[in-house]
């Protein structure tokens, strides 16, 4: 097996498979620093966290990571909770996608998986063959390889997606008009759980990675540049979209990282031609709003190595042949839900008062109705695998 990728979803694959004695390399673009370096997602659902468990990379995580039982939804500086434990009896888990990637690497280590770092040139060929091959440069010299399956974990700009052609690929995609520039801060968290805050001068995020770091998020226009941002200027906006008693509680700080991210939501279709396999960011992207994009990587990763499982241990295909259906069904669940949140919470440029009166009116509901919280509940959460 050839996976393409040592981001989250790559690692998970090969630590599943590697436990499950099926052998695999990983390529990957880019130096295992500069992977750990990337600060991305922070929320891990609790399918996420059993599957960690289950593929051995679970302790550090137990003893570090944080278990939210709900979030803070504010409008107008004020919030309200949506209790995850009483309405859905489920929780998540705080706990960086660095730390996640991290603890994948030491357990690669430990397993002697092949990891090739800093490849280059990287094609898949006969991906509808039986024995598809893959050739890429490693250190200035290039290598072919054949394989049973490759398995494109290379995230949005890796070279699996496209490999797939064109008139059997669907690609259906949103870009919206905003960024989120976000910032991360060696400071104690304005607040014990997560603060999603809706507000005329656009939505903020108060998030955390643990009690001395929190990250902080603001919507942004698109032709924004973070050197526009000063930390001084970052700490007053967020000020000012967070509800009285949270701005007031406000730790500041020298940031550690700032950077912006455009938000789009992206699904292409199918995730499997031949003995290719799209896992992740390759598929799809969706907004960070709903905190799952690297929870649909995860669930992704479930699928294929279930259904690999059955093709090396049992002889049964079914699973392949059924990998790309059963992933993109959650996957446009996902989809849905960071879409709706991301229309709920953010000001839209060209937004009418009918829309803005609309999203109050949503939000408004949400905090009178337990049916309404239910649903955002289960769906926060994340849905079963
Ligand atoms: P990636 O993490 O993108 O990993 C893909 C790997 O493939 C990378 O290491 C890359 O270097 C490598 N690669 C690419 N091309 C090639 C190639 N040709 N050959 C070899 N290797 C290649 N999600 C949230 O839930 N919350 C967030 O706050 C959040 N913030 C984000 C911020 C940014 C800037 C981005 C880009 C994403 C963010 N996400 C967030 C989404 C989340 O981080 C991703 O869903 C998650 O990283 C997906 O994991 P992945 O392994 O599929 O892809
Ligand atoms: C984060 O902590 O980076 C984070 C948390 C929740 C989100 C998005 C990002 O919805």
């Amino acid at each position: 097996m050839l996976i393409i990728g040592g981001g989250p979803s790559g690692l998970l694959l090969g630590q599943l498979l590697g436990r499950t004695g099926i052998d695999n390399l990983v390529l990957e673009r880019r130096s295992r620093e500069y992977v750990l370096a990337r600060i991305r997602a922070g929320v891990l659902e609790s399918g996420t966290v059993e599957l960690l468990r289950e593929a051995g990379v679970g302790a550090r995580m137990e003893r570090e990571g944080l278990i939210h039982a709900g979030i803070y939804l504010a409008a107008s500086n004020r919030g309200f909770r949506i209790d995850f434990e009483q309405l859905v009896g489920g929780s998540v888990m705080v706990y960086g996608q660095t730390e996640m990637t991290r603890d994948l690497y030491r357990a690669r280590d430990e397993m002697q998986g092949p990891t090739l770092h800093g490849v280059d040139e990287v094609r898949i060929h006969d991906a509808d063959a039986a024995l598809p091959r893959v050739s890429f440069v490693h250190h200035g010299r290039e290598h072919f390889v054949a394989c049973d399956f490759v398995a494109g974990c290379d995230g949005y700009h890796g070279v699996s997606r496209n490999t797939i052609p064109e008139e059997l690929r669907r690609e259906f995609e949103r870009v919206y008009p905003f960024g989120w520039l976000g910032l991360l801060s060696p400071t104690p968290p304005v607040s014990d759980e997560l603060i999603y805050a809706s507000h005329e001068r656009g939505f903020a995020l108060c998030s955390m990675r643990n009690p001395a770091l929190s990250r902080y998020y603001l919507q942004v226009p698109l032709d924004d540049r973070v050197e526009q941002w000063s930390d001084d200027a970052f700490w007053d906006e967020l000020r000012q979209r967070i509800p009285h008693d949270a701005s007031e509680r406000l730790v500041t700080g020298e940031s550690i990282e700032k950077s912006i991210a455009p938000l789009r939501s992206l699904v292409a279709e199918p995730m499997r031609w031949g003995n290719l396999f799209l896992c992740g960011d390759a598929a799809h992207i969706v907004p960070p709003t709903g905190a799952k994009g690297l929870n649909l990587a995860v669930s992704d990763v479930y699928y294929l190595w279930q259904a690999l499982k059955r093709h090396y241990l049992d002889g049964d295909d079914r699973g392949i042949e059924l990998y790309s259906e059963t992933a993109l069904a959650r996957v446009w669940k996902a989809e849905r839900f960071s879409w709706s949140m991301t229309r709920l919470l953010h000001r839209f440029p060209d937004q009418s008062e009918f829309e803005q009166r609309m999203q109050q009116a949503e939000l408004a509901y949400l905090e009178s109705s337990a049916a309404a919280q239910a649903s955002l509940a289960e769906n926060y959460i994340g849905l079963p695998f």
